[in-house]
């Protein structure tokens, strides 16, 4: 059991993963556009991250006998001008994100919900991780460019990483 108001701020949270989900589906239509198969297969990858994250917290809400409160999901912005664009855009979500289960925790901890507490600690650490990624696309797009061959070399890097996060989650999952 967990209280009313921890409910209501994981439902919130609920919102804002399902919302990142939302957010990456939008920047991999973007990216399928631009023709960069790769970036679109990684933030399709994102997307379905995204989901499974809502549906932790989903089942957790379940699991201590908590309403699961779905929301209205807000539209993803409007396309960004390029690749480095997109990948800022997304390390500015992730920080927000970020803030939002540290803000969790706080509240977690001010309400003594240890089992809370402990089953927001995989988010922050995987929050960590997250935004390690997007950093290290980032800087590798500023050093290789944002276009012609060093682009084509990082659309080529995010196909396999795609690749790998999806047979990640095929294996955590089973
Ligand atoms: Fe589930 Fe990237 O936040």
């Amino acid at each position: 059991m967990i209280s009313d108001k921890m409910a209501k701020h994981i439902n919130a949270q609920i919102n804002r993963e399902l919302y990142s989900a939302y957010f990456y589906l939008g920047l991999s239509a973007q990216a399928e556009v631009g023709n960069l198969k790769g970036t679109a297969s990684w933030f399709r990858s994102k997307h379905a991250e995204e989901m499974s994250h809502a549906l932790k917290m989903y089942r957790y809400l379940l699991d201590q006998e908590a309403r699961v409160r779905l929301t209205e999901v807000a539209a993803p912005p409007e396309d960004a001008d390029n690749i480095l664009a997109m990948f800022e855009r997304t390390l500015r979500h992730e920080r927000e994100v970020t803030a939002a289960i540290h803000d969790l925790v706080d509240l977690a901890l001010s309400e003594k919900d240890h089992a809370t507490n402990i089953f927001l600690q995989w988010f922050v650490i995987e929050q960590i991780e997250e935004e390690a990624t997007v950093n290290d696309i980032l800087g590798r797009l500023r050093l290789f460019g944002d276009t012609g061959e060093g682009l084509l070399m990082i659309d080529n890097e995010l196909a396999t990483a795609a690749t790998k996060m999806a047979a990640d989650s095929a294996t955590s999952a089973a």
